[in-house]
């Protein structure tokens, strides 16, 4: 039993792995916005398989939290989705068990990318003081960086845990900063459920790939 524990325990900190050579699904498979039809190549992770991998971290979530309200740090705007979508299936899960958890949610927004590269400069917006993070537990999700979590500690929360739903496969890796993880994926550039190519793409409700058309078109 306790191996199996921990069989579970690896699995859910790597998330669902996603191989190198995933090409993702046909575009004709699935529904998706007409306007983006020359835009993305292929289907990466679909709506639906998303929204259940959620909903099992939302589980997991709430096995770890037991009796504690949640302060709930989302990082915009790529993490507005999925974290819109955890609270709910944490609330749903509540509600479903009699073990009502009080969830509050604060946004900060980060932006580093341009284009489909990650840039050095980091730029924190609408970063306010966090102390009503004192004595909490909070879960964060999104695009999570050390320096905010570093910035996070310092208020001295009960708990503090790091939600992502995608974690990238880097030889330095992010992951153990990571609690639930919702898919490793290999180290490419991926838009739609709230994660955009300068900021198109938010409204795709799959995570796709971009086509080399797309990446021409909305390049700046
Ligand atoms: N897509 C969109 N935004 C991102 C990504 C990505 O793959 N990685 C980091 N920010
Ligand atoms: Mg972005």
């Amino acid at each position: 039993m306790s191996a199996l524990l921990q069989m579970d325990n690896a699995g859910m900190k790597r998330g669902i792995v996603i191989k190198d050579d995933w090409p993702g699904y046909s575009l004709d498979l699935f529904t998706y916005p007409e306007h983006y039809h020359d835009d993305i190549e292929s289907v990466y992770i679909p709506h639906g398989v998303i929204m259940n991998r959620t909903e099992r971290l939302a589980h997991y979530i709430m096995d770890d939290f037991r009796d504690d309200n949640i302060m709930v740090l989302c990082v915009l705007k790529g993490g507005y989705k999925f974290c819109a979508d955890l609270v709910e299936f944490i609330k749903i899960l509540g509600r479903n068990s009699n073990k009502y958890l009080e969830t509050r949610v604060e946004f900060i927004r980060l932006k580093s990318y341009l284009n489909d590269q990650s840039t050095e400069d980091l730029h924190i917006i609408g970063c306010r003081d966090l102390s009503f993070l004192r004595g909490k537990a909070i879960v964060d999700t999104g695009k999570t960086m050390k320096a905010l979590l570093k910035h996070v500690e310092t208020f001295e929360p009960k708990m503090v845990k790091v939600a992502g739903l995608l974690v990238k496969r880097l030889p330095n890796m992010a992951e153990s900063l990571t609690d639930y993880v919702g898919f490793e994926i290999p180290n490419r550039f991926v838009v739609g459920y709230a994660l955009d190519y300068n900021e198109y793409f938010r409204d795709l409700n799959h995570i796709c790939v971009l086509s080399r058309t797309g990446k021409m078109k909305y390049k700046i």
